[in-house]
C-alpha cells in the first residue's frame, strides 16, 4: 500500500512508526512531517491546510490510503474531497466531524440520543451568557463552539472569570466565528479519561483508553497545554466502565449519527469525566488524541493499515484489533517556557543513548546540516514506554528520558505517579 499521512506532531511520528511495522506498507509519505517521520518515510512539503495541494499529491502518486492526524483537515473537509476524486482517506467526512468543531452540535446531539454529558445552555449573546452562568452557579465551564487549538474552555472558578471568559470569546472574539455561539455548563468532577474506538460506522473495535496530562506543571499546576504525558490503561478501566462506556455513549453515538444520515467512520476521541454518577462526555474528537496516540501506538496488536482500510471500506467486522495487556507511560520534554515563548534551534543530545525500552516520538525536532536534531517547537519530542505494569512502564520513560537533553528542557516528573 502507497501511503499519505497527514500531520506533524508527536501523534503523527507514532502513526508512521506504526504504519511502518505494516507488511502492508510499499511507501509512506508525510505532510509536512517533522525530523522523526523522515526516518520512516518521505516528508513533504504539503501543509497539511491545503487539501487541494494533498488531492492532488495522493492523485498523481497513486496513494492507495491517507491518514489524517489533526482535526483541521476532517473539518475543512479533506475526506470529502478525496472521497469526490476517487481516493480512501481514513476519519469522518466534514459533516460527521462536526462532533468535534461544533459543541452546539454535539451538546445538542447528545441531548436527542439521551448520551451522558454534563447540562448546558447554548447561547448567543453577552446578556445571554451572563445569565446563563448565572443560573448555573460557580464552578461554571464556558466553552467557545469551533474549533480554538484546545484553548476556548474556561473554567470558571469566580464570577470575575466569567466575565473574562465572555468578555474573550464574545466581546474580544478572541477565536473570532468558533465563538459565534458559546456552551455554558455544569461544572463536573471525577477521573477524566480518554476514551478511543475506531468504526467504520457500524462495526466499533475493542475501546481502549488513557489518562493524559494537560497542565505545564507538576501536580496540574500552571496553564494549559497540547499535552505533557500520558498512561494506559487507567488504573480504574475494566471490562465493566468499558462495556458501560461503549454501550452508553460509543454505540449511541454510532447510531445517532446513522439517524441523522451522517454516519461517523474513522476514529471516534471521547473525552469524559467518570463521575460518582458514572461516565459523562466531556467533549467529542474526530482524531486521535496527543500524546495519547504516542501511549496507545505501543499497545496497538494489529495492522493500523488493514484497520484504517476496513473503517473506509466497511468491513472493520473482518479485522481483529486487539489492545496489549501491558502497560505503556508516554512523557512529553519540552523547551522550557512552552506553553507561552520559548527558545528553540538547541542540539538534543543522548538520543542514541535511550536502551531499546522506549520509543522516541519527535514533534518539534529539525535535522541539522551537521546530521544532530535540533530543538524547534513547544513540545519537542515524546519518550514511550511499555512495562507489565504502569510502575515498570514509568520507570523505563523515566530511566530513559533522563538521558536526553538540550539547553532549557523541562518535563513533568510526576506522569503516573501514584496511581
Ligand atoms: P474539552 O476541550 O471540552 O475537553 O475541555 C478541556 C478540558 O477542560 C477537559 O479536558 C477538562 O479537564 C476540562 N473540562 C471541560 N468540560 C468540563 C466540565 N464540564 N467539567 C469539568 N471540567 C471540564
Ligand atoms: N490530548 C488531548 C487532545 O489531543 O485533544
Amino acid at each position: 500500500m502507497r501511503v499519505l499521512l497527514v500531520g506533524s506532531g508527536g501523534r503523527e511520528h507514532a502513526l508512521a512508526w506504526k504504519i511502518g511495522q505494516s507488511p502492508l506498507l510499499e511507501e509512506l509519505f508525510i505532510a509536512p512531517g517533522n525530523a522523526g517521520t523522515a526516518s520512516v518515510g518521505t516528508n513533504l512539503s504539503i501543509q497539511d491546510s491545503d487539501i487541494n495541494g494533498l488531492s492532488e499529491y495522493a492523485t498523481s502518486k497513486n496513494i492507495d490510503l491517507t491518514i489524517v492526524g489533526p482535526e483541521g483537515p476532517l473539518a475543512a473537509g479533506l475526506v470529502d474531497k478525496f472521497s469526490a476524486v476517487g481516493l480512501k482517506a481514513f476519519g469522518p467526512n466534514r459533516r460527521a466531524a462536526q462532533l468535534e468543531w461544533s459543541k452546539t452540535f454535539a451538546k445538542t446531539f447528545m441531548k436527542d440520543n439521551d448520551i451522558p454529558t454534563s447540562d448546558s445552555l447554548t447561547v448567543n449573546t453577552r446578556d445571554e451568557a451572563v445569565r446563563a452562568a448565572d443560573a448555573f452557579g460557580l464552578p461554571v465551564v464556558l466553552k467557545a463552539d469551533g474549533l480554538a487549538a484546545g484553548k476556548g474552555v474556561y473554567i470558571c472558578e469566580s464570577v470575575k472569570e466569567v466575565r473574562t471568559a465572555i468578555d474573550d470569546i464574545v466581546v474580544k472574539r478572541i477565536f473570532g466565528k468558533s465563538g459565534d455561539s458559546l456552551v455554558i455548563e455544569e461544572y463536573l468532577t471525577g477521573s477524566e479519561l480518554s476514551v478511543f474506538a475506531f468504526s467504520d460506522g457500524k462495526t466499533i473495535s475493542p475501546l481502549v483508553a488513557a489518562c493524559d496530562y494537560k497542565r505545564i506543571g507538576n501536580y496540574d499546576q500552571g496553564p494549559n497545554t497540547g499535552g505533557m504525558g500520558a498512561y494506559s490503561p487507567a488504573p480504574f478501566w475494566n471490562p465493566s466502565l468499558e462495556d458501560q462506556i461503549g454501550k452508553e455513549v460509543v454505540e449511541k453515538t454510532l447510531l445517532g449519527m446513522q439517524r441523522i444520515h451522517n454516519e461517523y467512520s474513522g476514529v471516534l476521541f471521547v473525552g469524559l469525566m467518570v463521575t460518582e454518577s458514572g461516565p459523562k462526555v466531556l467533549e467529542f474528537n474526530c482524531r486521535l488524541g496527543d500524546p495519547e496516540t504516542q501511549t496507545i501506538m505501543p499497545l496497538l496488536e494489529a495492522d493500523i493499515l488493514e484497520m484504517s482500510m476496513a473503517c473506509i471500506d466497511g468491513d472493520l467486522e473482518s479485522v481483529e484489533v486487539k489492545w496489549s495487556e501491558e502497560s505503556c507511560v508516554t512523557v512529553v520534554l519540552a523547551s522550557e517556557g512552552y506553553p507561552a515563548t520559548y527558545d528553540t534551534g538547541f542540539p538534543i543530545t543522548g538520543l542514541e543513548n535511550v536502551s531499546d525500552k522506549s520509543t522516541v516520538f519527535h514533534a518539534g525536532t529539525i535535522l541539522s546540516t551537521n546530521g544532530t536534531f535540533n530543538t524547534s517547537g513547544g513540545r519537542v519530542l515524546s519518550v514511550s514506554s511499555k512495562g507489565r505494569n504502569l510502575n515498570e512502564a514509568k520507570m523505563n520513560t523515566y530511566g530513559n528520558i533522563n538521558k536526553i537533553g538540550f539547553k532549557n528542557s523541562y518535563f513533568r516528573d510526576d506522569i503516573a505517579l501514584g496511581i
